[in-house]
């Protein structure tokens, strides 16, 4: 089965989506070399790296289903940050809007009893559950912190432990 126009213009939609949110995650990594938070810098780059593999898990579905992936230019991303709470609530209010794009996302899939694309929509709907919780963790925390500097530094080489591909599992 063919995919649809509509379809087929969604997903192309998602994936300069999950490549913007790459490359905003990229000018937060930016800002916090900048600012000397090397950890959250090198959490942000890892994260931007799994952005871009979302984005070529549907530019490979739709290249697997013969369908034409049209790629746009991408937004320059955000220079400025007040603070390493101010990063990363922007991430999360970001990781909100892609997950309700994810869900429409699967709710055109239904909607065209496209059940392929559901099942490959399956595995961004449980990511996002993940991506949001994370978010949102680490604002708490940061907002728990303030403005005490040991601790926000101990929390930056906290999240500099995270390592590449550490919690995404390949099939
Ligand atoms: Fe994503
Ligand atoms: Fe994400």
């Amino acid at each position: 089965m063919k995919l649809s126009k509509a379809m087929q213009a969604a997903i192309n939609e998602q994936i300069h989506m999950e490549l913007a949110s790459s490359y905003k995650y990229l000018g937060m990594s930016a800002w916090c070399e900048f600012a000397e938070f090397p950890g959250s810098a090198q959490w942000l780059r890892i994260q931007s790296a799994e952005e871009t593999g979302h984005a070529m898990r549907l530019y490979k579905f739709l290249a697997d289903r013969g369908a034409r992936i049209t790629l746009e230019a991408l937004p320059a991303p955000q220079q400025n940050y007040k603070s390493l709470l101010d990063v990363f609530q922007n991430a999360l209010k970001a990781e909100e809007s892609v997950s309700e794009s994810i869900n429409k996302l699967y709710e055109l899939s239904l909607k065209e009893k496209a059940f392929s694309t559901a099942a490959q929509l399956q595995w961004f709907l449980t990511e996002q559950v993940e991506e949001e919780a994370t978010c949102r963790k680490i604002v708490a925390v940061l907002e728990r912190i303030k403005d005490d500097v040991p601790s926000l530094l101990e929390y930056d080489r906290f999240l500099g432990s995270r390592s590449e591909g550490a919690e995404e599992e390949e099939e």
